[in-house]
């Protein structure tokens, strides 16, 4: 895939725990580009948590808000670092809008990495209640192809720092 898109901004896609947000907000200083997180985007639009959303409104409805955030970025993102929900480029519609918001960056984790990041994290409605290695292993494994049909460029983030991480898609990208 081309990575010289006609929009200049940069879109972090990857699973819960993966650094979406850590490594937005430095590239963005890097950049010097407004940094702008799905998640905090919804969670001062509606003035509650995305825990409280899930609780109170359900899942489909946060999934709706996140499909009408992108659209409305859509019309006016520039110079921008966009991080993303965990399941946002999930949703095909979601995928082509990211695909013309400019070049997107997946940020690969291995399921283990994930559940040591995540243990004791409560924030995350979706590895609530039941197990969540199952959780994360069975959502991977579901979601992984689809990371990768929507993303421009994969970094394997395991192993990394964030600031390495911000290095790798400087000299990609
Ligand atoms: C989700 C990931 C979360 C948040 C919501 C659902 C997911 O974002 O959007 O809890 O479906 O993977 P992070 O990836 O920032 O944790």
């Amino acid at each position: 895939k081309l990575l010289k898109k006609t929009r200049d901004n940069i879109i972090l896609t990857g699973f819960m725990g993966s650094g979406k947000t850590t490594v937005g907000q430095l590239l963005s200083e890097k950049y010097g580009y407004t940094f702008i997180d799905t998640d905090q985007y919804i969670e001062e639009k509606c003035g509650c948590t995305i825990a409280e959303l899930f609780s109170k409104k359900g899942e489909a409805y946060f999934r709706q808000l996140e499909t009408d955030t992108l659209k409305e970025l859509n019309t006016s993102l520039t110079h921008a670092v966009l991080s993303t929900g965990g399941g946002l480029p999930l949703r095909e519609e979601n995928a082509v809008e990211l695909a013309t918001l400019g070049t997107v960056v997946y940020l690969q984790i291995t399921p283990e990495e994930v559940i040591s990041r995540l243990s004791g994290d409560n924030t995350r409605p979706l590895l609530a209640g039941g197990n969540p290695e199952h959780k994360v292993r069975d959502l991977l494994t579901y979601r992984t192809p689809l990371y990768e049909r929507a993303a421009d460029l994969t970094i394997p983030v395991t192993e990394l720092t964030p600031e390495h991480i911000v290095e790798e898609i400087i000299s990609k990208i």
